[in-house]
């Protein structure tokens, strides 16, 4: 059995399969990266995308042997350790998600989105051609453009001159300190994110 190495998600696997062996598969079965999900396995529902040498791409329709030493990114490759990319972090704060299941593609077209333009438009988020059964559009919408919000702004840091954060061991939170600030802005940020969206359901109920 032949083999292909490639890098996956920062460090190089190999995979002993055949060449045709589509990506997703190698993905799911022969490496255990389940974030790519299986959905129609024909390039039209999108809910596989993940990244190729730092451009979208669809794995089911994609052979082992098109990788071979290149660049593989999938949802699980997406954070830097505990820090989730700004993407993410607007998936969080909009309640994106409704099953689930399409959201690390949609994730993954985003980013690859806001790699190609930094302050992109309604028709540039609907050419997306990502498909959510559960109807989460909308809020795709608006976490794209509050996640193209959050990378144009610079973190303030003290790399950046802003405050520093102070050293918290882990399982504890700051009794003071920006970090505490943060935290309630954050929490606030999601209390009037989940308030936003049950008026919006509501509305849309009785629309
Ligand atoms: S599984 Fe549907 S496009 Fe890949
Ligand atoms: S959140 Fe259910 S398919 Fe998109």
């Amino acid at each position: 059995m032949p083999k292909y190495s490639f890098t996956l998600n920062g460090k190089t696997v190999q995979v002993d399969a055949p060449g045709d062996l589509s990506v997703l598969w190698a993905l799911r079965d022969k490496l255990g990266v389940t974030g790519p999900k299986y959905g129609c396995g024909i390039n039209v529902c999108k809910a596989c995308t993940s990244h190729l040498n730092g451009k979208a791409f669809n794995p089911c329709v994609t052979d082992l042997r098109d990788v071979a030493g290149k660049d593989v990114t999938t949802i699980e490759g997406l954070a830097k350790g505990d820090q989730l990319h700004p993407v993410q972090e607007a998936w969080l704060e909009q309640d994106v998600a409704q099953c689930g299941f399409c959201q690390p593609g949609q994730i993954m077209a985003a980013v690859a989105l806001l790699k190609r333009t930094s302050n992109p438009t309604d028709e540039d988020i609907d050419a997306i051609e990502n498909v959510c059964r559960c109807g989460s559009y909308f809020r795709i919408r608006e976490a794209i453009k509050a996640a193209a919000a959050k990378m144009a702004t610079p973190v303030a840091g003290p790399a950046a001159g802003g405050p520093s954060v102070p050293d918290v061991a882990p399982g504890q939170l700051p009794a003071t300190g920006p970090g505490v600030a943060t935290a309630a802005a954050g929490a606030a940020a999601l209390a009037a994110a989940a308030a936003t969206r049950l008026l919006r359901d509501a509305d849309e109920t009785e629309a």
